[in-house]
């Protein structure tokens, strides 16, 4: 069973990479579903059929289905929602900003599409899951969740059930709080559960992969690498980059010369941030990425004889010790001797002979400072300190 996230900045090609992607699977005999997580869902676009919330056969081995978030956030939470707008609106207001903050949630919807996404995985009935992400922001807020929220839940809702039962009116005499019924609880528990669950389908790295998409343009690329680090920092398990709407040399002479250049300095850069990572490159086609006809030309033009199923990469490019205040970089094939280090404001440059990397400075450590630097197995350990 395998996981694939597509995640990226919107309109750099997410929705068309994950339908080709899966539509180059499914060709090879394994059964597939796509996920959309975007509430503005476009699978049914790109395979010009209209999908619903239930999974919907597309071809032998082909379905697609389009999360229905408010669907899927009713039956995840609702009774607990109106619990906590109960409290709200209690005299003697029930835990004030925390319970405002808990209906605010940024990202609460997202989640509840993983816990379906969750709900596939574990019915076991696909070889190979697809999801096509909302635009970067939102998945990154998902990353943060487990914790923060359980953590909030429990501050809003502290007691344990047991005591509510047998004290649930005379601390709501007391407190002037509405308790919330036996079946609140019931949910409450099975959320946290779930949350775990998916924390740890997330982050085994044999199951789960995200992919990050750009294109070849400086803005995007800054938001794939805050990405890309952000997704590392936390241990999920990125496989592949994917630089979308490259243009063809042919496309360059003319009008569009000037672009070549541009081009050129954004795809070194891109080799230079994620040189670690495999890359692959999709030119801009001459028509768009619609009907499984075209996407599975374009998913054979992504991969060729990669198996786009496959872990295609797992290896810790990064971690941050906050403990010894190191930063530890995998830098496999690099000689002692030939490394050169500096230190931008926002990013640390390593030089490995005639190429340079660039590493996105950790918010663990702003303001501090470069303090020793060791290299030994491949890996480079740089010690900050604060100024
Ligand atoms: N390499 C490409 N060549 C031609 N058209 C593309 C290419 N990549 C994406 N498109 C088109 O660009 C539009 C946006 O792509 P889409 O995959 O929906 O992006 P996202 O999901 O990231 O918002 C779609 O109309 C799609 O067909
Ligand atoms: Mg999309």
């Amino acid at each position: 069973m395998r996981v694939i996230i597509y995640t990226g900045k919107g309109g750099v090609g997410k929705t068309s990479m994950a339908c080709a992607s899966a539509c180059k699977i499914a060709k090879s005999g394994k059964k597939v579903l796509v996920m959309s997580t975007d509430p503005a869902h476009s699978l049914g676009d790109s395979f010009g059929v209209k999908i619903g919330r239930d999974a919907t056969k597309l071809s032998d081995k082909l379905y697609a289905m389009e999360i229905d978030t408010v669907y899927e956030s009713e039956k995840s939470w609702g009774s607990i929602k109106d619990y906590i707008k109960n409290l709200l609106t209690a005299k003697g207001n029930g835990g004030g900003i925390e319970v405002e903050e808990l209906l605010v949630f940024p990202g609460l919807e997202e989640l509840f599409s993983m816990f379906k996404i969750l709900e596939v995985v574990e019915s076991g009935e696909y070889d190979t899951i697809i999801v096509d992400c909302a635009p970067t922001g939102e998945t990154l807020a998902l990353l943060k969740y487990p914790e923060r929220l359980s953590g909030l839940i429990r501050k809003v809702l502290p007691m344990e059930k047991a005591v509510v039962k047998t004290g649930g009116k005379l601390i709501e005499g007391i407190m002037k709080v509405p308790m919330p019924e036996d079946n609140v609880f019931d949910d409450i528990e099975y959320l946290m559960d779930k949350m775990e669950r998916l924390q740890k389908l997330m982050l085994d790295k044999s199951v789960v992969s995200l992919r990050v998409v750009t294109t070849p343009e400086k803005i995007v690329i800054n938001e794939a690498k805050r990405n890309f680090t952000c997704l590392y920092l936390y241990h999920y398990n990125v496989d592949a980059v994917i630089v979308n709407h490259i243009y063809p040399e042919k496309a360059m002479e003319g009008y569009f010369s000037k672009w070549q250049k541009l081009q050129e300095d954004a795809l070194n850069e891109i080799k230079e941030s994620f040189s670690e990572v495999p890359r692959f490159y999709v030119e801009l086609q001459d028509k768009e990425i619609r009907t499984m006809e075209v996407l599975e030309e374009v998913g054979d033009k992504i991969f060729g004889e990669s198996d786009p199923s496959a872990v295609l990469f797992e290896n810790e490019i990064y971690s941050v010790d906050t403990e010894n205040n190191t930063l530890r970089i995998y830098l496999p094939f690099a000689d002692k001797e030939e490394l050169r280090l500096e230190q931008d404001r926002n990013e640390l440059i390593v030089g490995v002979k005639n190429e340079s990397r660039k590493f996105p400075m950790p918010s663990e450590f702003a303001g501090y400072d470069i303090a020793s630097a060791k290299f030994a197995d491949g890996y480079l350990n740089i010690r900050f300190e604060q100024e």
